[in-house]
């Protein structure tokens, strides 16, 4: 290597060490076919610490690469003075261009730095975690150990409850809330009841009142004996059927996972009490795939089961929706987690608004969907007529 390249090379080590440096280029392509035409440098932060970023933009396409700073200085000698025949140095002290001429010599320029300040930038985004893993009410759950790390196959759990937690958040600060009171239907162990409390009493300091309501008495037995160890005393679980419940003064209605019609009765039930927020995440729906009634020689896509199955699901919580818009919703309808975690991950929210709806659309939309698989009646219509 030149002395000149060998000079301007320990130049970007300098600046890269001292973290002076801004960016650096290698352009001007020898010969015009080259397929590379240049290549763009920047410190990045990744988990491993401070690396090279290397854009390499061809005439079609770019690529990204990182590398540590002898990867770096390597990569570079493959390029200047091959097929890119000058580099630019940006440090927050000086500018610097090196050109190679045909014989390898290396011609150096500086001028004053066209940059006051060296941004590393990271890119490995901590995520947010709206639930420590230190939290205690997690060891009284078993999601993690004593020594607060996530169980063995609790990790799926874990996520799903910082998504959730995540979710309400968001729509909370939606939200004009100043006294939370939520109902969770069918709050099963109570994983995402003691995560959402947790989160609104404790991070940000709501005043919150949290009721689980849950048909099975070991549960709900459990479940208040943990909000006690915890001194969580605006969460309680009760005994009771979703269908029976009577909900008084709640804002915020959640059910997730309620099997089949369950979700629409708590829905119903959400809708009824006035719920500025209605969250659910349904399972199983069996009442829309028992009711489609159409020919399968029209309709071949739905001879086979998995078919049937998916359109169920998909008319049954469309309709949901549709629904709740008609009722002075805004509804959204998502994978609130990766179908890697778990195959429950359909979400449904509705968020109450004051604007104003086109109700005959909305009626013959539903219409529309329940004729086209002869459809009679979808389970949560007829709680709404009751
Ligand atoms: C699949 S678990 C979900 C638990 C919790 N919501 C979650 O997502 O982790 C469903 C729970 O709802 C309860 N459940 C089912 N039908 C119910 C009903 N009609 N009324 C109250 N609870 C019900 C079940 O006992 C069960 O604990």
């Amino acid at each position: 290597m030149n002395s000149e390249l060998q000079t301007f090379l320990e130049d970007l080590q300098k600046a890269f060490e001292s973290n002076t440096l801004v960016k650096a280029t290698l352009g001007k392509t020898r010969g015009k076919t080259q397929e590379l035409k240049n290549i763009y440098i920047r410190p990045v932060e990744l988990k491993e610490g401070v690396r090279l970023s290397f854009t390499y933009r061809y005439a079609t396409n770019d690529q990204v690469k990182n590398y540590d700073l002898a990867g770096a200085l390597e990569e570079i000698q493959k390029y200047l003075g091959q097929s890119l025949m000058r580099m630019h140095l940006f440090t927050i002290e000086y500018d610097a261009e090196i050109t190679i001429n045909k014989k390898g010599k290396g011609h150096r320029r500086e001028s004053d730095a066209s940059f006051k300040k060296a941004v590393i930038e990271s890119h490995d985004h901590q995520k947010k975690q709206f639930v420590s893993v230190n939290s205690d009410f997690l060891k009284e759950l078993e999601i993690t150990n004593e020594q607060s790390q996530i169980r063995k196959g609790r990790s799926d759990k874990f996520k799903q409850i910082n998504k959730f937690v995540e979710i309400v958040d968001g729509l909370i600060k939606q939200t004009e809330m100043d006294e939370i009171r939520i109902a969770d239907m069918g709050s099963g162990k109570g994983y995402l009841t003691f995560a959402l409390y947790d989160y609104l009493k404790n991070n940000l300091k709501k005043n919150v009142e949290v009721d689980g309501i849950e048909l099975r008495p070991d549960l709900i037995e459990k479940c208040n004996a943990i909000a006690k160890k915890m001194n969580f005393e605006q969460l309680s679980f009760k005994e009771g059927s979703i269908q029976n419940t009577e909900l008084k003064d709640i804002n915020v209605l959640i059910a997730l996972h309620a099997c089949d019609t369950a979700t629409d009765d708590a829905i119903y039930k959400g809708i009824e009490a006035g719920a500025e927020l209605i969250i659910c995440s349904p399972c199983c729906h069996k009442q829309i795939r028992k009711a489609i009634q159409v020919d399968s020689d029209e309709q071949p896509m739905l001879k086979y089961g998995i078919h049937l199955e998916r359109q169920a699901e998909m008319i049954t919580d469309t309709i949901r929706a549709l629904i709740l818009e008609l009722n002075g919703y805004e509804s959204k309808v998502f994978e609130f987690i990766n179908s890697e975690h778990t195959g429950k991950n359909l979400m449904i929210t509705a968020v109450k608004s004051s604007r104003m709806v086109d109700s005959d659309k909305l009626v013959s939309q539903i219409e529309g969907l329940k004729n086209q698989y002869g459809i009679k009646e979808h389970y949560l219509e007829t709680l709404i007529k009751s």
